[in-house]
């Protein structure tokens, strides 16, 4: 999605925004822009494509130190340079970076149109940036108040006037928007990490309020007008998180970097006297933790499939009934909220707009959220207040890897807590504290074992269809494994439950279509065998990722990975699969990091 940065302060601004676009290519997009103002005016590079084509265009050196830019993720009009952010009111003295969807901005542009505006973009944009300039007599945070009391629609933004330089004006409303303060200059930023290593703390913009940002700090407004107070946090995290280092891309970095992650996820949470986990940040005294009747998860895309194993991790662990639902879809069927339902929203980046909006859904109706969030301060996490924080560092990634890992742990955390508070015993408790102590060296050693995983790469890679399976929550890491392949190699890979395979996709089955098996040793070895031989008999290819010593006849290929306790099995077995679908795109030439068609954070409905 759209990325937005700004600056204004005593240094040269066009290094800086350039390095916060780089920062932000992670998100997606397809065209790049800056606009700085020197001497009353805007200067204004833009171009279609990644920021390295906007960096050949622009000049060595700029003069100015206050400016803005974009990456923008086309939804008004093509990418184009013409379509790129910043858009410019007709005298180019107003710039406007803007993500998200002016909804009346058709009616807005045919107002403007009659009073003899004229556009130059498709974008609906551009009609905010002559909506501000209609009002020159105001400031500029009152023009920007009085534009956006006619806009309907989401957007997060920052504007620019070349003839008032002394500050930035930054809105919010369904869009991200992070104000980051350093010393005697500041920042404007859709996303924290774009300022790491730069802005000492940051504050977040809540819907509906508008800020100005000077070199010397900010004011933050209602639309109405009402001053509001903004606490800031302190920007923690790694700037190296950043950078690839020696690695082809952030997606090969980050499986590698699972250990670590994990390690943190597990960091102070385990509570060794009393055999259980300590989640502080979820707020839950023992008594309300008996009285959660059921547990409903949401979360989109990886997210609701780490959510889909955590839902089976509380049932097994915690015996509470537990489900997840897709976060997206959620909202659409007016859901009923129960009071001893405790939901739990899942999302790495913090920013997902279907997540935000089943929360808001949920607390509209009285229901209870708990956040699992990676991205500290985020939109989710704040909306939910509560929770518990991955720490996995950033993942840069469009494709999730080291944060489904430790939000699967994250969930055999909270599975144990819970379950410790009703009827596991101290000795259950002890067993899945030494093996969540475990599991990063268990990850590291499959990490180190990549290349053994070449041959069901190879024959996954000659395929146009592939199925993958599990039971339980094997389940759960086959829909893993089979998006994570879709989203990076673009082959077409199905999840099924293994035991649905009768009811139907069996007729697809064929010599051209090879099935990968989540197949652990567990008690459903048996069943998971038999589906083996249901597909081997119609001919199909079958590959494996199982434990050590399962006996694998007419098996193509497998990998074993090392044993945990059962419960925690799957986290392992996923490992495999983010490597299997590195591996396969790696061949295939694909764009790993940045898939076509997605975005790391989809902040738009
Ligand atoms: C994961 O590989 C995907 N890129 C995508 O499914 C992602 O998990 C989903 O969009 C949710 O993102 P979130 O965790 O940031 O909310």
């Amino acid at each position: 999605m759209c990325g937005i940065v700004g600056y204004i302060g005593t240094r040269p601004v066009l290094p800086l925004l350039v390095e916060g676009l780089r920062r932000l290519e992670y998100r997606g997009y397809d065209s790049a822009g800056v606009a700085i103002a020197i001497d009353g005016v805007l200067a204004v590079y833009k171009r279609k494509g990644k920021v390295r084509e906007l960096e050949s265009v622009l000049p060595v050196e700029v003069p100015g130190t206050v400016g803005i830019a974009h990456t923008r993720w086309a939804t008004h009009g093509a990418p184009s340079d013409l379509n790129a952010h910043p858009h410019l009111d007709a005298t180019g003295r107003i710039g406007v970076v803007h993500n998200g969807i002016i909804e009346n901005a058709a009616e807005l542009k045919r107002k403007l149109q009659a009073d003899g505006v004229v556009f130059v973009s498709e974008t609906d944009t551009e009609v905010l940036a002559h909506l501000i300039a209609g009002r020159p007599e105001t400031s500029l945070v009152e023009a920007v108040r009085a534009a956006l009391r006619l806009v309907k629609g989401a957007y997060g933004l920052a504007v620019i006037d070349a003839a008032r330089p002394e500050a930035i004006v930054a809105a919010r409303k369904g869009g991200p928007v992070v104000i980051g303060v350093g010393d005697g200059e500041m920042f404007v930023a859709s996303d924290a990490s774009a300022l790491m290593g730069h802005a000492r703390s940051v504050a977040h913009l809540d819907d509906g309020e508008v800020a100005e940002v000077r070199a010397d700090g900010f004011t933050v407004l209602t639309l109405e007008g009402a001053e509001t107070t903004k606490t800031t946090l302190e920007l923690s995290g790694d700037a190296a998180g950043f950078d690839k280092g020696d690695y082809a891309h952030f997606m090969r970095k980050e499986i590698g970097e699972q250990p670590e992650a994990v390690r943190r996820t597990l960091l102070g949470r385990l509570d060794h006297r009393f055999s259980t986990a300590h989640l502080g940040g979820i707020e839950l005294a023992a008594r309300e933790m008996l009285d959660i009747r059921r547990v409903k998860i949401l979360g989109c895309g990886s997210a609701y499939y780490a959510g889909t194993l955590g839902a089976h991790l509380i049932e097994q662990l915690a015996r509470i009934p537990a489900h997840a639902e897709p976060a997206s879809e959620f909202r659409y069927r007016n859901p009923v909220i129960e009071q001893d339902t405790l939901y739990i929203a899942v999302s790495q980046s913090g920013e997902t707009f279907d997540t935000l909006a089943a929360i808001q859904e949920v607390k509209r109706k009285g229901g209870r959220v708990l956040g699992v969030v990676n991205s500290v301060g985020s939109t989710i996490a704040r909306e939910c207040g509560r929770g518990v924080y991955l720490h996995a560092g950033p993942e840069v990634a469009v494709v999730s890897t080291k944060t489904w890992t430790s939000t699967a742990v994250a969930f055999a955390l909270l599975a144990l807590q819970l379950g410790r508070v009703r009827d596991m015993s101290a000795g259950q408790g002890a067993r899945l504290l030494s093996a969540l102590s475990a599991l990063p060296d268990q990850i590291a050693g499959i990490v180190a074992r990549e290349a053994e995983l070449a041959p069901i790469a190879a024959r996954l890679a000659k395929a146009e269809h592939a199925y993958f399976l599990g039971r339980a929550a094997g389940y759960a890491v086959a829909m893993e494994g089979a998006l994570k392949l879709k989203e990076i190699s673009y082959m077409h890979a199905e999840a099924y439950p293994a035991s649905e395979l009768k009811h139907g996709p069996l007729a697809l089955i064929s010599a051209e279509t090879p099935t990968l098996m989540v197949l652990p040793d567990d008690d459903l070895l048996a069943k998971n065998l038999s589906t083996i031989a249901e597909v081997r008999t119609r001919g199909g290819p079958v590959l494996a990722i199982t434990h050590p010593g399962v006996v694998t006849e007419g098996v193509e290929a497998s990998f074993a990975v090392p044993r945990s306790e059962p419960e925690l099995d799957a986290i392992l077995l996923n490992v495999p699969l983010q490597l299997v679908a590195y591996q396969v795109a790696q061949g295939l030439g694909r764009d790993i990091d940045q898939p076509r068609n997605l975005a790391k954070s989809v902040t738009v409905e």
